[in-house]
């Protein structure tokens, strides 16, 4: 980790705790013993879920005992409390991870009065650490990240999530593929929100948009994504991107290709 880092202890707590988690999360996958179980229509959860959220919470809150937490796996607010809260997704990518497919992630930020102040992303399978700190710039490792400078949307590689417990858009999100794919160089789905918003922050993706993400999903990677020098915003123009279950991300030119394609495609959502 860089030396000067503004808010070097909470990152660094963060790190710990991320280690701890794909400790547990691998030894889950290696010994193949969870269960899955399902909250609702194809929204799994497994043991590793919650033992990697349970062990994150009390590496925190050892350090930092007055912080509150958000986290998915117990937590049910739908606002953010005030002062400083861990905002947590103990495993991004379940059905990844469920599956044997290796793209699932640890996810931890720390808000402070609405704003993101710390944001780390760990990749388990590969090892992957992206981390940002607010005004510290956002990194890979050791190594700077800086958004994709592309400005021609037939060049770009976008990210995105298809819909799998909720089929109301179907249609609108098929018309905006069909578009999207006949449009740029292709359309990827790792199948972890958090991972793709690295990927933007990383200038892997050109953009990323996705409809139904909750504030764990995004909460990390989205400072990612600003501290790489992009830009977020929801599907109506607006800044509710942590609650608002849409999200559109990458730089500026990008970010408004994707916005016109969405109102184009998605008109129903917004009227
Ligand atoms: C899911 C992943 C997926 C996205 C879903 C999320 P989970 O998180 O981020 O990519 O499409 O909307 O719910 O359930 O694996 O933590
Ligand atoms: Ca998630
Ligand atoms: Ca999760």
């Amino acid at each position: 980790m860089p030396h000067s880092l503004p808010y070097k202890n909470e990152l660094k707590i963060a790190m710990e705790a991320a280690d701890i988690a794909s400790n547990i999360i691998l030894d889950y996958r290696n010994s193949k013993a969870f269960d899955i179980e399902l909250k609702g229509k194809n929204d799994l959860v497994t043991d590793a879920d919650v033992a990697s959220e349970k062990a994150i919470i009390s590496h925190i809150s050892k350090q930092f005992p007055n912080d509150s937490f958000l986290a998915e796996e117990t937590s049910n607010e739908l606002s953010l409390p005030k002062g400083r809260v861990w905002i947590i997704d103990p495993i991004d990518g379940t059905t990844n991870f469920a599956h044997g497919f290796p793209v699932f992630c640890v996810s931890i930020a720390l808000w402070e009065n609405g704003q993101p102040i710390v944001g780390l992303v760990k990749e388990v399978a590969k090892g992957e650490l992206f981390y940002a700190t607010k005004g510290g710039g956002a990194w890979l490792g050791e190594q700077r990240l800086n958004v994709s400078k592309l400005t021609d949307p037939s060049q770009s590689l976008l990210g995105t999530g298809f819909p799998y417990t909720s089929f109301t858009y179907v249609d609108e999100y098929l018309s905006l593929f069909k578009s999207l794919m006949q449009s740029t160089h292709g359309i990827r789905r790792p199948g972890a929100a958090s991972y793709d918003l690295c990927c933007v922050a990383a200038g892997r993706f050109d953009g990323f948009f996705e409809l139904g993400l909750s504030p764990w999903d995004v909460a990390a990677g989205a400072l990612i994504i600003l501290e790489a020098g992009g830009s977020l915003t929801d599907w109506g123009k607006g800044d509710n991107w942590l609650f608002g279950k849409q999200i559109i991300g990458g730089n500026e030119t990008m970010v408004q290709f994707l916005q016109q394609q969405i109102d184009t495609h998605f008109y129903k959502l917004n009227t």
